[in-house]
This record gives C-alpha cells, structure tokens and sequence, in this order.
C-alpha cells in the first residue's frame, strides 16, 4: 500500500503542520524522517492551537500512530516536554515509537550551535540554536549517540566520554567556554532513558509491515527544499535533507513505496535566518505581508523575511521532489492587494534565468522578474470550495499552478483545520 510524502517547497513554514493535521484522518502512521526541534508545525484545531517541533503531526488524529523516523535528531529533553504539554492538554503520546537509530542532541551540541554562530558574526547562518549542525556533524562523522544508546548504560556512558573528551577541547581550547561534565550528561540521559524505553522501536520494520498490511503512511517533512543541505541555498541551509529524496532514507522505506509527493507552497514567500532571497520585501509591504500573515517564527519567535511568490523556486520544488500535487497555503493572506507581483524568472548580470542558477554567486545577484497579476477584494476565509473564490483569487491559483509545473489540489484560506478548498483528493 501506498505511502506519500509531504515536504515543503520554499524556506520552510509553508504550513506543513497543517497541511499533515487535514491528511490526519485518511493515514494510519504519520512519520518525521529529517530535522529535529529546528521545526515548528502550527495546527489549529477550532480554538486551540499546537506548536509542535518534534512530534509529529499525527499526535493530534487519535487513531494515527506518529512515528520519530531514524534521520531526525532528538533532543530528548525537549521531546519529553512536549509530550508533557500535551498531556496537560489532553492529548496522549503513548502510541508514540521512536526510531532506535535515530541521533540523540547532546548539551554539546547545543554549546557548539550557539558559539559557532556567534564566532561566525556577520556571516552567521541564523540557525534555531537548537544543536541542528552539530548533531547531524557527529552522525556523518560516526561519532554520534543514537536513541538505541539510551538501552545500554555502559555504552552511553562511554559514548559520551569518547565524544566530550574531543568537544569538551574544542569548546574550552577553541572557543573559551566552559567544558562539560560528562557524568552530569549520563545522569541526564539515563533519566531520559527511563522514560523512553517503552517507545524505541525498529520503526522501519514497523513501517514496512504496516506497508505489507495495506496501512496508509504520511511522511512529513520538516523545513524545506531551499533549505536542503545538497539542494538548498547552501551554507544557508539545515543539516538534513528535507526533499523527497530523504524521506526514504530518514523513514527506512523503499522509494518504490511512495505514491505521492505533496509539495506545500505558500502563496508568497517566507524565510528565517540569513542567505538569498530574491523577492524579499524590506519595505512596509514586506512588513504588510508579516503582519497580515502573522509571519513570526513558531520555533525562535524570529520576524520571518517576507516577499512576493517565486515562481523558479517553486519550479525547482517540482523538479527536485517529482511534486504530485501542491497544498497551496495562505491564499487568504493576499485579499485586499490591487495587484500581486509574481516571480517568474531572475536577472543576474543583464542575464535572463529561468531557472535557478549554477552558483551560489550569481542566486546572492539575482534580481526578481516581475509579472503583475490583478488581486481581489473580497475576504476569502469563508470560502468552501474553489468556485467561491473570487474570479481573479481563482487566475492567480491556476497561474501559479501552470508557473510551478504541478497541480494545486488543495487550497489554505485561513489557519482552521476547516479552512481548506480539495479540489482533488491528496492521499
Ligand atoms: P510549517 O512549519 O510548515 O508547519 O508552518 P508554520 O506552522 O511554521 O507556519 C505556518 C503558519 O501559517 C501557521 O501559523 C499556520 O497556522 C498558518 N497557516 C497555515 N495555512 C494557512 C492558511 O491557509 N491561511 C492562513 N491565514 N494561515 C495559515
Ligand atoms: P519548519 O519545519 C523555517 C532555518 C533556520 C536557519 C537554517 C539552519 O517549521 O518549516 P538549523 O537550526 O536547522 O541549523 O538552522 O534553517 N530553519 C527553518 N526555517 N522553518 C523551519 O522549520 C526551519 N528549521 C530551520 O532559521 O536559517
Ligand atoms: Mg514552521
């Protein structure tokens, strides 16, 4: 049975928490397989309102079992408060599993995100802070600590050792801090440990399985493609792969199982942290766009860069991850504008590019290639289905769709859970 992936195709916050709590009712496992608390997936469910950053979406549908995949790095800490806030609000974790594989963040890496950053000054990434890089640094440079880790005391204990006797170094030789005390880590972890026990899980096995038996799985992406490590704006990049091609990988299922790859594509543009982007508004209709949006990080609380809709951008999504069908968020944010400037090409040099150019020099010189569509009046929140948008709400969707080079099968009007056009079924 079939299994789809939903991953974001700009710089994030498209609304991929959303987007995943509207499939909710139609999937049997609901899967995170890259990133870690650098996400912040927003649900609105009538009056109440969920910031998730670990857990997946899935928590929230009572009859999906939400899954943390083998490529996510966990912050166990976090994670635990998480599903105490969740608790608190009604809403139990037990079905949770956790992939026995997947990277644990350390103090150390937290320590290290932050004095990187700052050493870094004007050329900092603007990262969450959240120890993202240097977890997935240790993972790839095999000196990780694993969620399995967790089951074997002598072997956390040693693991951290080995892996403090090196940063303890760099932290106090290198950057001036103070070291960390390895046996205050294990006491920390082992205390963890105790709690998660009964969620660590060969959740590829699971997963195939539920495959094999004709269950449904969602993988849900965090970030987005720009922000891939081999395909985003790099180094203004995370430190996973957030593109469809990782999914499999940070799930530990086989490509040939995916059916769907369902792109969320905000009807403008946001970014948070630093590193190009060509439609960026810096004046007061950048700050009209963050206002009327609500464009603040759920993660940081960061303003978010706001601009006009990149049609080469959303281009390349298509490209990069085979996109299926487009969740096009946030429409209703753009009522009340005379006309919507689009993207639809770049100029670098006295250069037309259709497409995104080869290097990183000539996306920092990239000027937008503006083509103006006629904007609507009318507050679209209310609307049930596409033919109650307005006639130029519905030109701007078809031309964004013929722009991007995919179908937009469903359409965001507003934050609700009930806020959504389908014009074609997503699963
Ligand atoms: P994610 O990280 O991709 O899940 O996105 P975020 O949750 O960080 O940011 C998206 C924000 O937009 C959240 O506050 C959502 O509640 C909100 N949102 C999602 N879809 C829509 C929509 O169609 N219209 C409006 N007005 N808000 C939306
Ligand atoms: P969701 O899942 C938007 C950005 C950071 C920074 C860069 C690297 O909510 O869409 P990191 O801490 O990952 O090393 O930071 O990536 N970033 C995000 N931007 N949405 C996110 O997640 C992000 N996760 C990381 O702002 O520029
Ligand atoms: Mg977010």
């Amino acid at each position: 049975m079939p299994a789809a992936v939903l991953v974001g195709a700009q710089w994030g916050d498209e609304g991929k928490g959303k987007a995943t709590d509207l499939l909710g009712g139609d999937v049997d496992y609901v899967v995170r397989y890259q990133g870690g608390n650098n996400a912040g997936h927003t649900v609105v469910i009538g009056d109440q309102k969920y910031a998730l950053h670990l857990l997946p979406t899935g928590i929230l549908s009572p009859e999906v079992v939400p899954v943390i995949g083998n490529g996510v790095v966990i912050d166990p800490g976090v994670l635990l408060s998480e599903i105490d806030g969740l608790a608190a609000r009604g809403i139990s974790a037990e079905r949770l599993l956790i992939s026995s594989n997947a990277h644990l963040i350390m103090p150390h890496h937290k320590a290290l995100d932050k004095v990187t950053e700052r050493y870094l000054g004007k050329a900092r990434i603007g990262t969450t802070g959240r120890g993202i890089g240097p977890a997935y640094g240790d993972k790839i440079a095999r000196m990780g600590v694993r969620v399995q880790d967790l089951l074997d005391p002598g072997i956390l204990a040693k693991k951290i050792e080995v892996a403090l006797t090196e940063k303890n170094q760099v932290l106090t030789k290198v950057y001036n801090r103070r070291g960390i005390e390895p046996a205050a880590v294990l006491e920390e972890y082992l205390a963890y440990a105790e709690r998660l026990k009964p969620h660590i899980a060969d959740t590829s096995l699971v997963l195939s399985k539920a495959l094999d038996e004709g269950k449904f799985v969602l993988l849900e992406g965090g970030q987005g493609t720009l922000l891939d490590i081999d395909h985003g704006t790099y180094p203004f990049v995370t430190s996973s792969s957030p593109t469809a091609g990782g999914a499999c990988a940070g799930a530990g299922i086989p490509p040939n199982r995916l059916t769907k790859i369902i792109g969320i594509l905000k009807a403008y543009t946001t970014r948070v942290g630093s590193g190009p982007f060509p439609t960026e508004l810096t004046d007061e209709m950048g700050e009209w766009l963050r206002q009327t949006g609500g464009e603040y990080g759920v993660t940081t609380g960061r303003n978010r860069r706001c601009g006009w809709f990149d049609a080469v951008i959303a281009r390349y999504a298509t490209r990069i991850n085979g996109v299926t069908d487009y969740f096009l968020t946030k429409l209703d944010v753009l009522s009340g504008l005379e006309s919507i400037p689009v993207c639809v090409a770049y100029e670098v040099d006295g250069v037309r590019h259709d497409e995104i150019p080869m290097t990183q020099t000539d996306f920092h010189h990239a000027k937008p290639i503006y083509e103006e569509l006629p904007g609507w009046q009318d507050d679209i929140t209310g609307a049930k289905s596409f033919e109650d948008l307005p006639r130029n709400a519905q030109a701007y969707v078809r031309a964004l769709e013929e722009m991007s080079g995919a179908p937009i099968s469903a359409i965001g009007v507003g934050p609700g859970r009930d806020q959504t056009l389908v014009i074609r079924s997503l699963v």
